[in-house]
């Protein structure tokens, strides 16, 4: 079907351009009225996993429990292991729907360059390596004139987000679907607090908070016999190149709240952070903590905050303040500025917006549709964190335009496990850390 599938599209995208249904690309676009693009006995849809970890093992898994007839037919991974976990994993996971793997050996593909090779197997692919590796692999996908469902962040440089938001353009105009893993923009108390933000329920936003504050995550020890690359994408955490930080690989999430909220991205950043608590040679070179106050153009700051400290308050969650009123994502309440109660959504109602991202994204590929476009957006909002983490690394205030302008680059030129990454560790196997007041990213 793979080749059918983009003939079928390409076919249509005279008509499309025709049609005002796209113009602003504000509505679905039918690829196919009325008709289901998937249909009769060959309707299956192929899907390759580009990084079968714990988020591609779920995200394939929910793929293949959509209403359509969904396949899973490649998987690429940089190790073997990972690749036959997740393999098993995502077996094990569909109960009923086990005949929906159809991955032969040959089609399980390891290595830096299995992406390519796992791609060109499939109409859509699920992209879900650490964040560092995902602008290649993104343009690759469309490149090859894929869908895709890829993770947030969807980078952790700002020359890579210039090459996705390239990429981006690109898939708008080849009319394919693509959905970025900020399930929040999938979740329905979320949209229902947005639209009444959007109708004025809060007047005018003047302020936001936001926090992404817990324990932090997994650490993989060095072992004997690993090179140092493979170190360093075994334990991708904690290395910049790879991961963003944690402000980028979770803090995003909160982030691209406010930026929604506002419809718009911040133009400068301020703030503070460092490594306290967090600190030794298992967790290489990024902060346990950074406090960031966003600026936007009309004004509004944003209070930013995001720990990884063992023992500290959690709280993931964002608070919106207008000149009517406040949003409360978490407990999902809008109330005006006396506390009344304007709004409350009853959780009861809440969906899995993990689930709801790819049965969006599924039932629009199967109408043939053009409905999704997140990739702009999930660039601005990943360099939203990225600027973020430029002013805490150098205690500056950072501007997004020259941020985004400046095509720094801090991922590899060369990739192979001989190679070596961006960062080294010292003789004691400690990395050195970014330090307020010495980083510098502009003369
Ligand atoms: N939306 C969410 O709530 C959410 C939740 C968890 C993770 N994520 C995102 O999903 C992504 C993956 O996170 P994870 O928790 O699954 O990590 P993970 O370490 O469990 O999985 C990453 C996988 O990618 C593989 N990989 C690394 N480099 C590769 C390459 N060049 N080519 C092919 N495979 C490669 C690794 O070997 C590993 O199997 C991250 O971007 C993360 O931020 C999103």
């Amino acid at each position: 079907m793979t080749n059918d599938v983009n003939q079928k599209q390409t076919g249509r995208r005279d008509f499309l351009k025709t049609t005002s249904l796209i113009a602003g690309g504000l509505m679905a676009t039918p690829l196919m009225s009325g008709a289901n693009y998937f249909s009769g006995a060959d309707d299956v849809i192929k899907i390759a996993l580009i990084g079968c970890g714990g988020r591609g093992t779920g995200a394939a898994t929910q793929a293949l429990s959509t209403k359509q007839n969904v396949q899973l037919v490649a998987m690429a991974d940089a190790f073997k292991n990972r690749l036959d976990d997740s393999y098993n994993n995502i077996l094990e996971a569909l109960e009923d729907k086990k005949s929906r793997v159809q991955v032969k050996e040959e089609n399980k593909f390891i290595g830096f360059d299995a992406y390519k090779k796992a791609m060109a197997l499939a109409d859509v692919v699920i992209l879900a390596t650490p964040p560092g590796f995902r602008p290649i692999h993104f343009e690759e996908a469309i490149n090859q004139n894929k869908h895709v469902f890829m993770e947030k962040p969807v980078a952790t440089d700002p020359a890579g987000i210039q090459r996705v938001l390239a990429a981006a353009e690109k898939a708008k105009a080849q009319k394919r679907n693509v959905v970025v893993g900020l399930q929040r923009r999938y979740q329905t108390s979320y949209r229902e607090l947005m639209k009444r933000v959007q109708d004025g329920a809060i007047g005018d936003i003047t302020s936001a908070q936001a926090w992404w504050n817990n324990d932090g995550v997994w650490v993989h020890p060095r072992q004997a016999g690993w090179t140092e690359m493979e170190y360093q994408m075994r334990n991708w955490y904690y290395f910049v190149w790879l991961c963003g930080d944690h402000i980028t690989e979770q803090h995003i999430h909160n982030l691209d709240v406010i930026n929604w909220a506002k419809n718009a991205y911040p133009v400068r950043a301020q703030g503070m952070g460092g490594r306290e608590v967090r600190v030794g040679k298992d967790y290489g070179e990024i902060f346990d903590h950074h406090f960031v106050e966003f600026h936007y153009a009309d004004g509004t700051i944003l209070n930013s905050q995001c720990r990884h400290q063992k023992g500290t308050m959690s709280k993931v969650d964002e608070l919106l303040i207008g000149t009517k009123g406040k949003v409360f994502c978490d407990a999902a309440s809008i109330k005006d500025n006396k506390g009344g109660l304007i709004y409350q959504f009853d959780k009861k109602n809440e969906n899995q917006p993990y689930q709801n991202e790819h049965d969006e994204l599924f039932d629009a590929i199967a109408k043939g549709e053009y409905k999704f476009w997140d990739a702009e957006r999930g660039a601005k909002s990943t360099m939203t964190s990225i600027l973020g983490r430029m002013a805490t690394y150098s205690g500056q205030m950072i501007e997004w335009d020259k941020a985004i302008n400046s095509g720094i680059s801090i991922m590899p030129s060369t990739f192979s496990f001989d190679a070596m990454p961006p960062v080294q560790p010292d003789t004691n196997g400690m990395y050195a850390a970014a330090i307020p007041g010495v980083t510098k990213y502009f003369a």
